[in-house]
């Protein structure tokens, strides 16, 4: 049984990606130094799976604490979640947006190369590709420019591990563009636990939908689309997750040093229309106000998802019901998240 070192394993792509990697004979083994996430997930994974994974609470960034993980494991291949993700805190926090999401990438990247292995995915995303109006946006789309210290390790990482692939060709190294991941585990007990106040479309319309705060803001209904709010590719993280297995099994049969995929449905949907299906899923309506555009939001993005049909036989089978109806199953059964 082949052993996938998860980091950021505790957290929301992760945990449920640490599930169908269990579903997939994989056995697991998770790094989290818990700074978005709490102990209780691992709980949670054990009811769901009826396993108890190896967890390690280690901050990826500290090369010698991380090293004990590949020195007490066989590590067979590694999939990277550990990641600051939040827009607004890179803003106001740039230097530890760096220095987390850069060193913690290095710090594997070295150990990989210390103990020989071979095989890695990374969790991107399709902030890389910037404004365009040519969507979908596909695998060869240009990058574009960041509005924010966020996207930009992203994107830095990108290219990071590019030169890393091109100067050791035994490498197999898997970048996915993640476009927007929603919805919650079918069971209620893991999804996604955002800090205070939720920046993310699908955690505000939760917490407004149970009442926990009291009205939605659109951020503009001006945009050149059809209901003139902003279209997004919204992906079920139970889907996102059998991507990453995919992309797994991808790695031990491609001869290239690295190859890039969108994760995403090819749908777009707006937030209206996201707020519609949100009301069908909770049985009521949800409060909301129009106010002005954010900086640095694009009217329209989508995935081309051929590349990944093709070469991953991935393909998304959820639709925005499901993303909905999971994300209010897990707000009502933890209402206030989960605890310490
Ligand atoms: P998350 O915050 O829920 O999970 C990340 C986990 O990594 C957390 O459990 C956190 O404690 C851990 N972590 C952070 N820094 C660490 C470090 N230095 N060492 C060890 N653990 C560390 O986020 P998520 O939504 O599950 O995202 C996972 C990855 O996917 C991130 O890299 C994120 O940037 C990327 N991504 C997310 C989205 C999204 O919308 N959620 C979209 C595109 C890309
Ligand atoms: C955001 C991040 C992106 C990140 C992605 C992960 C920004 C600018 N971009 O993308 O870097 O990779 O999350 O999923 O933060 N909206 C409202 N009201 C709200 C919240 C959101 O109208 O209270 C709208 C936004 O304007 C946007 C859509 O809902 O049009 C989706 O927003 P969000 O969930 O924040 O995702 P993105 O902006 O696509």
């Amino acid at each position: 049984m082949p052993t996938v070192l998860v980091t950021g394993g505790n957290g929301y792509i992760g945990s449920h990606t640490v599930i169908s990697l269990f579903e997939n004979g994989y056995d697991v083994v998770i790094a989290d130094n818990l700074s978005n996430s709490k102990m209780e997930v691992q709980n949670r994974l054990e009811k769901i799976t009826g396993k108890r994974f190896k967890f390690y609470n280690v901050d990826c960034c500290d090369t010698d604490a991380l090293r004990k993980v590949f020195e007490e494991n066989k590590i067979d291949s590694i999939i990277h979640f550990a990641g600051l993700k939040a827009v607004g805190e890179s803003v106001r926090m740039p230097l530890e947006y760096y220095s987390n999401n850069i060193g913690s990438m290095i710090s594997v990247c070295k150990l990989m190369t210390e103990f020989g292995v071979n095989k890695l995915v990374f969790s991107s995303s399709a902030t890389v590709y910037g404004e365009s109006e040519d969507v979908p946006f596909t695998e060869e789309s240009p990058l574009g420019m960041c509005t924010n210290p966020y996207g930009w390790t992203k994107w830095m990482l990108e290219q990071i591990l590019r030169d890393y692939a091109k100067a050791t060709p035994e490498k197999k190294i898997c970048l996915l563009r993640y476009f927007n991941p929603v919805g919650a585990h079918e069971s209620g007990l893991i999804g996604e636990d955002p800090r205070g106040i939720p920046n993310n479309l699908f955690p505000y319309i939760s917490k407004v939908a149970a009442g926990t705060l009291d009205c939605l803001t659109i951020f503009g209904d001006d945009y050149n689309t059809p209901d003139g709010t902003c279209i997004r590719d919204y992906i079920h993280v139970v889907d996102l997750a059998k991507g990453h297995v995919k992309a797994i099994e991808f790695l031990d049969k491609t001869e290239d040093p690295i190859c890039l995929f969108n994760l995403g449905t090819g749908h777009g949907t707006s937030v209206k229309e996201a707020i519609k299906a949100f009301e069908k899923a909770c049985g009521h309506e949800i409060n909301h106000v129009i106010g002005p555009r954010r900086p640095g939001d694009i009217a329209v993005s989508f995935a081309s998802t051929e590349k990944a049909e093709k070469l991953l036989g991935f393909k998304a089978e959820y639709g925005i019901d499901e993303m909905c109806s999971t994300c209010w199953k897990w707000q009502t059964m933890n209402p206030d998240g989960l605890k310490d």
